[in-house]
Formats: structure tokens, C-alpha cells, sequence
């Protein structure tokens, strides 16, 4: 039986993953500084614990797993990450935690380790039109990020590839472009945009107005968690060790987005650009590379997984709305 640990198992797509590789059959270990917030993990065992800490990290890493996903970051959407407000914590716990969990693979060993790097190493100059943005991995230098967020994870993919040429190390690193779907974080100030625009539209009432922070022009693409997952087995099973963006191809404005959820809920809102943290004006994933490396790319449609997501998200605004009734009662 392979043996996989999930660090991040707590999370979106930590806990996402941990669902796959118990459906494949792996022996898993989950390890985040708190239990998952909306299903019950089917981890074999599930630590709760703080990867900053490296007796933690010792304790987690107690032998030779087959795979170790590294997915735990202080990470969130624009409203998080680009306000400036949350840059040294950002900085500081998730650099602590890939510097300790590397340091242990390399004591204990490790068949192969991913992690989860992020669209926001590219560099801004690269990102200020937004009907052209260029992300083709080798665009990343001179290195010019518009967050901490972004210097971190440039910092920490070479950390990875550090341990790779003077440890041998097996790694394989992704730059995830935003990655959406059920039982993520839909509200709090750490939800990204399609999560935000479900919640927005599920709880406005009919007739109402929508806030889309910025001009609503930027744009973006959204890749649905299970696409995201499949990227992730493809090119574990590969021999490449990357940087390889994994996201999806198709551009869309926010207010597009905005839009298209408003269309899928069916109902009658209009939408008002307000001022915000708006990151990049124009962000796309260039699948170039993981076409040639992998043989394949992401190509379902956004709208199939935004009426997912809808879906869904609109379940936990009702739910949440008949909370409130019951104890106003
Ligand atoms: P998430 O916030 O849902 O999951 C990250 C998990 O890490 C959280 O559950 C958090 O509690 C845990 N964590 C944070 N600090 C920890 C610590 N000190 N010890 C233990 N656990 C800790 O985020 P996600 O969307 O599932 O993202 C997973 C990874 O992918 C992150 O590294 C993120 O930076 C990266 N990424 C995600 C996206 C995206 O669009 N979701 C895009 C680019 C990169
Ligand atoms: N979150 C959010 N909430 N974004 C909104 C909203 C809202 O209500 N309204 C408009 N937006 C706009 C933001 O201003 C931004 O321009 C765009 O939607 C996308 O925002 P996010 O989805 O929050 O983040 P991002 O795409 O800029 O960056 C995210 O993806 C990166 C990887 O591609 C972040 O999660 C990063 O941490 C991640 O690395």
C-alpha cells in the first residue's frame, strides 16, 4: 500500500486530496493546524498541528513516505493576500513551514514531494494588460511579483529545487491558478473571487446589487478542484519536476464572472464596481508546457464548475440564514 501525507489536509484542496488518494487506495496521513471545516476527512490518521513548529514536523514526518503533498501556506484570496496587511505573516509561516518539512524529507527521505506553488510568482509587468498577460513558466525572471504572497513562493520553489540538485530529491513543483470549487472557503476575507461571487449573489435579493471590487475588467481563469487534482496525479506520475503552471486557459473579466453567476442563479441583480484589492489587471495560465510535459491539459468549462460551485455555496448561505432564524427565535 503506498503512503502519502497531505500537509494542508485541513484545507480546500489539502482536503480534496486526501479524498482521491483514499479512493486509490493509499495509506494517508493528514496534518493542518485545524480539522477540516466541512467534511469529516477519510485520512488515516489526521494530526492536528502547527508545520511552523519542527518537532511538529518531526513528529508527522516519523518515516520514508512514498508521497508527501506540501500544500499548507497562510494563504487567501485579494481581499488576504493583497492589502499589504498580512505580508510578514504570510512571509514568515509559510517560508518557516517549507523550510522545516524540506529539512525533515531530507533526514527521513522521501519517494517524491509536491508542492504547491502559486500564478503569483509571475511578475507584474508581465500582468498589466488584461487582454494579454503572459505566465509561460520562464516568464518568471527578472522576478518582479506584486505581493509577498508571491516572493514567498518564488523563495520556496527554490528551496525545492535546491534540495533537488544537492539532495537528490525527488520534487515536482505547480504554480495553481486559482483553483475553485465545493468546500472551500466562501466567506471570512480569505475567499477568492468565484467563491465570493456565489456568496454575493446567493445572498443579495432579487432585484439587488452585487459589489465586484475594481473596474471589473481584470481578468483572470478559474480551474475546478478536480482538474486541479488530475493535473497534480498526471505530473507526480511523470518525470518532470517543473515549474509547471497548472490552470485553466479560459480568460474571463470579473464582471464576466460576476455575470455568469448571477445567469446561473437565475436571478435579477446588477452588478456595481466598488474600490478594492485588485492584484494583477489581467492573469491567464499559459498551458503550453504542461501540454508538452504531460500530454494533456485542463479543458473543462468554467460555467460547469461555477454552477457547481453555485450550487453549493448557495446551500451554505441557506443554511447559515436558517441559523440565524433559529436563534433569533
Ligand atoms: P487553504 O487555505 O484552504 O489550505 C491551506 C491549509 O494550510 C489550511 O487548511 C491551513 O490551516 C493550513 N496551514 C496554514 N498554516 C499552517 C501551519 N502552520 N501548520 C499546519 N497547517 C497550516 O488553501 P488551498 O486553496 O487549499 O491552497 C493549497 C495550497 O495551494 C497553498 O499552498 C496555496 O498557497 C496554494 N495555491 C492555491 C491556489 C488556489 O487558488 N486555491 C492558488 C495558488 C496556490
Ligand atoms: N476575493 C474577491 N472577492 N475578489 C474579488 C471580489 C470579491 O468580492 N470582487 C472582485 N474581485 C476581484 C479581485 O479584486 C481580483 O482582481 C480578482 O477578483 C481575483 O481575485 P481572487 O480570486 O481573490 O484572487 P487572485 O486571482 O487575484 O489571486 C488568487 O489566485 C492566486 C493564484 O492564481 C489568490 O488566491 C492568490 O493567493 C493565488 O496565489
Amino acid at each position: 500500500m503506498k503512503t502519502a501525507l497531505v500537509c494542508g489536509a485541513g484545507g480546500f484542496i489539502g482536503g480534496h486530496l486526501v479524498k482521491k488518494l483514499k479512493a486509490q487506495g493509499y495509506w494517508v496521513r493528514g496534518v493542518d493546524l485545524k480539522r477540516h471545516e466541512f467534511a469529516e476527512s477519510p485520512a488515516d490518521e489526521f494530526v492536528v498541528g502547527d508545520l511552523r513548529d519542527p518537532r511538529l514536523v518531526a513528529q508527522v514526518i516519523d518515516r520514508k513516505f512514498d508521497e508527501v503533498y506540501q500544500l499548507a501556506a497562510d494563504m487567501g484570496g485579494a481581499g488576504f493576500v493583497f492589502t499589504g496587511e498580512n505580508d510578514a505573516a504570510i512571509m514568515h509561516n509559510s517560508a518557516l513551514i517549507n523550510l522545516n518539512v524540506l529539512e525533515e524529507l531530507r533526514h527521513k527521505g522521501v519517494g517524491k514531494v509536491f508542492y504547491s506553488s502559486s500564478a503569483c510568482i509571475y511578475p507584474e509587468y508581465n500582468q498589466l494588460d488584461p487582454s494579454k498577460p503572459v505566465t509561460a513558466e520562464d516568464s518568471a525572471y527578472p522576478a518582479m511579483p506584486d505581493s509577498e504572497y508571491g516572493w514567498e513562493k518564488l523563495f520556496s520553489e527554490r528551496l525545492y529545487f535546491a534540495y533537488h540538485r544537492n539532495y537528490g530529491m525527488d520534487v515536482r513543483v505547480a504554480r495553481f491558478h486559482n483553483i475553485f470549487g465545493i468546500e472551500g472557503t466562501w466567506e471570512g476575507g480569505r475567499e477568492k473571487a468565484p467563491a465570493a461571487m456565489c456568496r454575493k449573489v446567493a445572498e443579495a435579493p432579487e432585484g439587488g446589487v452585487i459589489e465586484v471590487w475594481g473596474p471589473g475588467t481584470q481578468t483572470r481563469s478559474f480551474l475546478y478542484v478536480d482538474e486541479c487534482l488530475e493535473a497534480i496525479e498526471r505530473f507526480m506520475r511523470s518525470d518532470y519536476i517543473g515549474p509547471l503552471n497548472i490552470g485553466s486557459e479560459e480568460m474571463i473579466s470579473i464582471n464576466d464572472l460576476a455575470r455568469m453567476t448571477i445567469e446561473i442563479s437565475g436571478k435579477n441583480l446588477s452588478i456595481r464596481n466598488v474600490p478594492g484589492p485588485t492584484g494583477v489587471q489581467g492573469r491567464n495560465s499559459d498551458n503550453t508546457r504542461i501540454r508538452e510535459k504531460l500530454g494533456w491539459a485542463p479543458h473543462r468549462p468554467l460555467r460547469e464548475g461555477m454552477e457547481r460551485t453555485y450550487a453549493w455555496v448557495a446551500e451554505q448561505v441557506a443554511k447559515k440564514q436558517k441559523a440565524k432564524e433559529a436563534i433569533a427565535q
